[in-house]
């Protein structure tokens, strides 16, 4: 058997808040089979960018394993660390994050070039016709809609062939057309093998994965496969409304 994409053991995050440390994560046990497609969902604060972030490589845990491939990423240096970062990993963040002054083509083959690697005008291309932007290379992000930046922004994160692909609310600044489009295109990739696990707020975003997994208060709390929209929005409901409770609760005291 081949090591899962992502494996986590005990996973924990303590931050330094101004009214005493934070736990972001305590003790989160996570493991991501290649090819599957994973949602993270759960009430704001409770710790799903932070799990992405240690998950990546991106921080570095309190306590705690991360292992991405079967490499333990604590028994790397900050040298090695960067260049796991930089060839297995891909990013697509809410706010795009494309270079206003390069075209789709120089952003999608701008890890390649920072990685001082060989660019295939070939795979360029190949990519964007992958993603449906086969005839907007030399577009530069202003002349692209919402959801032509954010297919930039996936079209880069795939262009170092990455062991998992790791997106932030990646629809939580489109419409609903573009967001569809988006999402579409993420579970076409995921059809195709690619590990990918994808923050979100928004049930529909969810229900294209293949499992959605629940956070509260640091720790995973429940999990829902082959999701729909409505079930998870009602899984979503109750935990906002004991998330509200306990806030509400810790107030009285
Ligand atoms: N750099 C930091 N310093 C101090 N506290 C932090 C830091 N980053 C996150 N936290 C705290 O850790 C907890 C989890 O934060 P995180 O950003 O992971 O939540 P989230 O689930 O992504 O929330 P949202 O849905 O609002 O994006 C929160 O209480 C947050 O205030
Ligand atoms: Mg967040």
């Amino acid at each position: 058997m081949s090591a899962p994409a992502v494996r986590t053991r005990d996973l924990r995050c303590r931050f330094a808040g101004e009214a005493g440390p934070v736990d972001a994560l305590r003790g989160i046990n996570l493991d991501v089979e290649r090819g599957s497609f994973v949602a993270i969902m759960g009430p704001s604060g409770s710790g799903k960018t932070t799990l992405l972030h240690c998950a990546a490589g991106l921080r570095v845990p309190t306590s705690g394993t991360v292992e991405l491939d079967g490499v333990n990423l604590s028994g790397l240096d900050e040298t090695r660390l960067a260049e796991l970062r930089r060839r297995r990993v891909g990013f697509v963040f809410q706010s795009f994050n494309l270079l206003p002054a390069l075209t789709a083509a120089e952003n999608i083959e701008l890890p390649l070039r920072l990685d001082s690697r060989q660019v295939d005008p070939r795979h360029t291309a190949a990519l964007l016709a992958r993603v449906g932007l086969g005839n907007r290379d030399r577009h530069r992000p202003d002349q692209l809609s919402g959801g032509q930046k954010q297919r930039v922004a996936v079209a880069r994160a795939l262009i170092t062939n990455p062991e998992v692909v790791f997106a932030d609310e990646p629809t939580g600044a489109l419409d609903i057309r573009s967001a569809r489009e988006v999402l579409t295109l993420v579970r076409q990739l995921a059809d195709q093998g690619q590990t990918i696990i994808m923050v979100t707020h928004d049930p529909v975003a969810a229900s294209f994965s293949d499992q959605v997994l629940f956070l509260a208060d640091g720790l995973i709390v429940d999990r829902l496969a082959r999701p729909s929209a409505p079930a998870v929005a009602s899984r979503m409901a109750t935990l906002v409304e004991s998330a509200e409770r306990a806030a509400n609760a810790a107030g009285v005291r």
